[in-house]
């Protein structure tokens, strides 16, 4: 692929580190101007400064509503304009049932992994309208099938498949397309954070090689590829689309 996002303003939250930061070299290889929206304000500036010139970072918690909205507008007054909002940044602990799970560890990952999309829809929303642009937001294959012992994360992975298709039908009569990526694993600072947090950390990175039919547990390259298709013009007729990027992570028993 080349220039498939030539001339697009992309607003991506969590893009100092993990799949977030592969996506945004990939929006920036294929030609988009990428506002890195984070909490994490050293990385994401070491991040946009190696994206190239026009890139910008943000620091800012996704959680916190009129953070966000000085961030959609900082973006529009230094471009002009948003193309895409992709919702990525996401927190994954506490990794456990939910009797077990405590009530600020619950609203803390409603409001950064569902909340967040909220808070970014109604600031970008104008720009979007004008844009007819395009909502991404990384899910997780947990969304879809459920994994034991993580039950607060996986709701709000269930909660961001939900979302993505009742956005799609609000939208689709304004042009906006509203999608979602759902990897299985992928290596992140997050995943290894995971790891270590579960009884057996070395048992479970091999189990995570495992999982993925079609070999090991990949890095985010193959997220940010299929996230250049959903905001590119190729995916133009799609919309409401949750796409499995888990190399067959989902499919059936095994032995
Ligand atoms: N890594 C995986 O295996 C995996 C699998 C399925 C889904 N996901 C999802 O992918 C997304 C990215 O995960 P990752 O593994 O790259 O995570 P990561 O922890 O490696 O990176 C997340 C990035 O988001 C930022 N961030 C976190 N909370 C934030 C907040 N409140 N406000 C602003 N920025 C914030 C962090 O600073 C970091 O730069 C998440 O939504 C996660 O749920 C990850």
């Amino acid at each position: 692929m080349s220039g498939e996002l030539n001339g697009k303003v992309i607003v991506l939250t969590g893009g100092a580190d993990g799949i977030g930061r592969e996506c945004a070299t990939a929006y920036a290889r294929e030609g988009a101007v990428v506002a890195l929206l984070d909490r994490d304000e050293e990385k994401a500036h070491s991040a946009a400064k190696q994206l190239g010139p026009d890139a910008i970072a943000v620091q800012v918690d996704v959680s916190d509503g009129p953070g966000v909205k000085a961030a959609m507008e900082t973006v529009v007054a230094r471009f002009g304009k948003i193309d895409a909002v992709h919702n990525n940044a996401g927190v994954a602990s506490p990794s456990k049932p939910v009797h077990e799970t405590e009530e600020t560890e619950w609203d803390q990952l409603m409001r950064v992994n569902v909340k967040s999309v909220y808070w970014t829809t109604r600031y970008a929303f104008a720009a979007l309208s004008a844009s007819r642009g395009a909502i991404l937001n990384t899910a997780s294959m947990v969304g879809l099938i459920g994994q034991e012992n993580h039950a607060a994360y996986v709701a709000t992975k269930g909660a961001m498949i939900s979302l993505t298709k009742a956005m799609a039908l609000d939208y689709a009569p304004r042009g906006i397309r509203v999608n979602a990526v759902c990897p299985a694993g992928v290596w992140t600072p997050m995943i290894e954070k995971w790891c270590d947090e579960q009884p057996e950390p070395a048992r479970i990175r091999q189990y995570l090689d495992v999982i993925h039919p079609l070999g090991t547990c990949p890095h985010g390259d193959v997220i940010a590829d299929a996230a250049v298709f959903l905001l590119s013009s190729r995916s133009r007729f799609i919309t409401g689309c949750i796409l499995p990027v888990s190399g067959g992570a989902e499919l059936g028993y095994k032995r």
